[in-house]
């Protein structure tokens, strides 16, 4: 933005400040190639399609969502690892997409990502000292030995780890340890973001625990800020401050955790929450059961209008079907207004004036590699017209 000769500079908000993530109407759309000799584009997956994330320094955000919905991709495409189609991401103040090259390496080291499955991510043929010198050395932390020893040393007592593990591989430590060297990774190179992806899905349940408390305590230990990454809600209940619910490429639902476990307002977030049972069995015997017809449908072919409505038990013989639903505040009593819904009829649902009713399983379109050349393109051009999923 210019601003005129002379003129201060608008000064950023309180608020403004406060945002290490602001990410505003990301779209990553990944091409469907067909042919033999000529590679032609016949279509996208809509994998990211229109995501608004605002995370505050300190915080943990949580997002949750079927598999295939596009909660990695995401996660990924701020880190500028997947090819942006629209949108922008800031991350300190800093748009991300404007920086190549060194500038963007340098910038990545503020933002780092732990993994699901610990044994894929960290190279077997070299010792956890290795790897942890490795991120150091690539941003000029290792310079001086004796300082990076200490640091070493400083890394594995904050995540649990006894001194002799810096000599030992990654196949030799169990599940949980190995997740515990991954995130001592991350940490190495003193970042300020800390992207976790499924950071317990590959554990034991009685280690799943311990893993989550560390990342607390590594929290209030550097500061740090998370986006944890989960397709189980029970998962990132306890850590998160606050909580976006995603469904095929963008967020259905966003709000404080406790919010929005006392008072869901998506049928797509009462329908999981619906799902995670819960201890005390008087409760567990009356709560709302919503059982989800169908599977998620594909992102290369999303539904018109509201991306839930082929399974919604709400779905509306208006609006439903042809009209994208915002994420928007809504206007129902004890409901903060951090608390964003996508649902035309969220008032009317949470009042009770609309009832639930059952769907009818919808058939998936058939697939885009299925398809002729021209029945592709005519699919796309319908997917491109959808509100929302230009560019
Ligand atoms: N490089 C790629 N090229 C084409 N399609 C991709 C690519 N990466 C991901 N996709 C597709 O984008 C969609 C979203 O994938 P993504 O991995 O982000 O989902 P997810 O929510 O992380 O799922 P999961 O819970 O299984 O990890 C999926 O349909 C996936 O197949
Ligand atoms: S907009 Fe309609 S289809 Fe979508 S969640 Fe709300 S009621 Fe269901
Ligand atoms: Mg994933």
């Amino acid at each position: 933005m210019s601003t005129t000769a002379g003129a201060a500079a608008p000064q950023p908000t309180e608020t403004e400040q406060d945002l290490l993530v602001d990410v505003r109407g990301l779209k990553v759309h990944f091409p469907i190639k067909k042919g033999i000799v000529f590679d032609r584009t016949v279509g996208h997956v809509y994998a990211v399609d229109g995501m608004d994330v605002q995370i505050r320094r300190g915080e943990t955000y949580g997002l949750v969502g079927e598999s295939g919905c596009g909660k990695s991709t995401f996660g990924r495409a701020l880190l500028q690892l997947e090819p942006i189609t629209a949108g922008e991401v800031y991350v300190d103040g800093i748009d991300l997409s404007t920086l190549k090259g060194e500038k963007l390496r340098t910038h990545r080291r503020h933002m780092q990502m732990v993994f699901q499955d610990p044994l894929g991510s960290l190279d077997p043929r070299q010792t956890v000292e290795q790897l942890l010198l490795e991120g150091m050395r690539a941003h000029g932390m290792a310079s001086d030995g004796k300082a990076a020893r200490k640091r070493l040393s400083e890394l594995l007592t904050a995540v649990g780890l006894p001194a002799a593990a810096l000599s030992k591989y990654p196949h030799e430590f169990s599940g949980g340890q190995r997740q515990r060297v991954g995130i001592a990774r991350a940490l190495s190179v003193d970042p300020q973001l800390i992207i976790a992806d499924e950071p317990v899905s590959a554990l034991d349940v009685s280690v799943q625990a311990q893993v989550i408390n560390l990342l607390g305590d590594l929290q209030a230990e550097f500061g740090l800020t998370y986006l944890v990454i989960a397709h189980d809600l029970a998962v990132v209940r306890h850590i998160s401050d606050r909580i976006g619910v995603m469904y095929l490429g963008s967020l259905v639902e966003e709000a404080d955790g406790q919010d929005l476990y006392d008072t869901p307002l998506h049928p797509y977030t009462r329908a999981l929450l619906s799902a995670v049972p819960v201890p005390d069995p008087t409760i567990e015997d009356t709560r709302e059961q919503i059982l989800l017809t169908g599977d998620l449908p594909s992102p290369a072919n999303p539904p018109t209008g509201c991306r839930f409505h082929t399974r919604c038990p709400w779905r509306q013989e208006t609006r439903c079907d042809d009209e994208r639903p915002q994420l928007r505040v809504v206007e129902i009593d004890g409901v903060p207004s951090n608390h964003r819904v996508a649902c035309h009829w969220a008032e009317q649902i949470a009042s009770g004036e609309l009832e639930r009713h059952t769907v009818d399983p919808v058939e998936d379109d058939e697939p885009y590699w299925s398809q002729t050349d021209e029945e592709a393109d005519g699919t796309e051009a319908a997917a491109r017209d959808l509100p929302g999923s230009s560019g």
